[in-house]
């Protein structure tokens, strides 16, 4: 693909070659001026979970199902616009709005409501003022500025990410020029945390660091540190100086219950440390196409949070200037109406239900073709994933012979599976397994 778009015929050369070439990074001899200035530039890889959506659409398989990307479709395998959303958007219609611009921090009404889920309505930080929050574009713009401000404020900090862990963290830090390093996470052999390896890569690292941190349900493991460990990486981060930079991106999502989701960010602001937090909506609101999310800095001081929001906003108006508004103001009158709350709550339970339910049946189903081979981790992980521990081979068979479309590291959505749908999933799974 990218030598097609490449000019090579009849190569000529002239005025501006070499400027051109000094853009391109190449020889001023590849250069043709007649052809684009930007013939160069390489098609870049097609986005591990988002090329995933795309080749499932172009397929023309009956059977075809999508396993990719993290987004919740219902049983009928639609996606699903949360009751409690449309009933927020009925009543702001009848009370009219305008489409002004937002301040630059965002919705004031969605900037309390964000900070009080995070942290708890008796929440000492919020009260004293120590938390810098700026409604952001979803958890990617949340983590986004997140990373342009550790390259500006915090020059030369290496961030620690997970291994594995959500492709995009890689993207993101790596395009703001921030350093970025491993930590061991997963253990194939136990299919759970290798805690162990954890603590000493996080150890080992400069005091100081950063540690990137899934909040609930780390994608795409769909393996959780206990409570008592979660102390642990809190201790160990007092004791090392490092900041803890939660990505939370299904609080409620994973038990159901918005509250016990956020037991680890909770911990380590009771523990006294100062963490940075990035909040999304995508999939606890299903506000996936609105962008509505937060970044929040929990400091130890109200004046440094007040300089870090306004640094905060000082990055934010050279990206996007002002955050979206629609979503924002969905989020806000579902959280302050008490009636629509509970009915959050219950629809977030009801598709964490649903998901549960499907783990159990894909078990069950696993189980009774392939009873040689333990699937109990499909129901001991969490969240919208499952980790299998498929080879790419063992993935691209599920694909090229199954239409069964998941990322080629081994990950399912489990939000895109139907109970119908479980033992044609089971039966590709064992003929990829069994084969491959
Ligand atoms: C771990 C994690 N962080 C952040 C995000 C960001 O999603 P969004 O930008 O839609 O909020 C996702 C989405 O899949 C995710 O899985």
């Amino acid at each position: 693909m990218a030598s097609a778009m490449k000019t090579t015929a009849s190569p000529r050369y002239g005025p501006g070659a070499p400027q051109r070439a000094a853009l391109l990074n190449k020889p001023a001899a590849a250069v043709v001026t007649n052809g684009s200035r930007l013939a160069g530039v390489e098609m870049a890889p097609p986005d591990p979970i988002l090329g995933v959506s795309e080749a499932f659409k172009a397929s023309k398989d009956p059977n075809k199902l999508n396993l990719g990307v993290g987004a919740y479709r219902t049983e009928e395998l639609q996606p699903l616009v949360l009751e409690v959303v449309k009933k927020a958007e009925q009543k702001m219609l009848a009370a009219g709005y305008n489409k002004e611009y937002l301040p630059i921090e965002g919705l004031d009404a969605f900037r309390q409501a964000t900070v009080q889920l995070l942290l708890g309505s008796d929440s000492a930080a919020v009260k004293e003022g120590r938390v810098a929050v700026l409604q952001a574009l979803s958890g990617t713009g949340s983590l986004r500025v997140g990373a342009a401000f550790i390259a500006r404020f915090m020059k030369g900090t290496t961030v620690y990410i997970s291994n594995p862990t959500w492709g995009n963290h890689r993207n993101i830090f790596g395009d703001e020029g921030v350093e970025w390093k491993y930590y061991r996470y997963f253990d194939p052999d136990t299919v759970g945390l290798d805690f162990k390896g954890m603590v000493e890569d996080l150890t080992a690292a400069p005091d100081g660091s950063i540690v990137l941190l899934h909040g609930c349900a780390h994608n795409p493991t769909g393996v959780d540190p206990t409570p008592q460990q979660w102390q642990e990486i809190a201790d160990l981060c007092k004791a090392k100086g490092h900041m803890p930079f939660f990505d939370v991106a299904y609080q409620g999502f994973a038990t159901g219950d918005l509250d016990k989701d956020a037991f680890a960010p909770r911990l380590f602001v009771d523990n006294g440390l100062e963490v940075m937090v990035a909040q999304s909506y995508s999939k606890n609101l299903g506000l996936y196409g609105e962008r509505v999310g937060a970044l929040n800095v929990v400091l130890s001081d109200a004046d440094a949070a007040k300089s870090v929001l306004s640094q905060l906003k000082r990055l934010a108006r050279a990206i996007w200037s002002n955050p979206p508004t629609h979503g924002a103001r969905i989020a806000a009158e579902v959280v302050g109406d008490a009636d629509m709350f509970e009915l959050w709550k219950s629809e977030m339970a009801g598709m964490a239900g649903r998901i549960a339910k499907v783990r159990g049946e894909l078990q069950a189903a696993l189980e009774s073709r392939c009873p040689d081979r333990d699937w109990s981790f499909i129901t001991k992980q969490i969240g919208m994933f499952s980790f299998t521990g498929m080879t790419p081979q063992q993935v691209d068979n599920m694909t090229n012979k199954h239409a069964v479309f998941m990322t080629r590291d081994g990950r399912i959505s489990l939000a895109g599976l139907s109970s119908s749908k479980v033992a044609y999933l089971a039966d590709a799974i064992v003929d990829s397994v069994r084969n491959h």
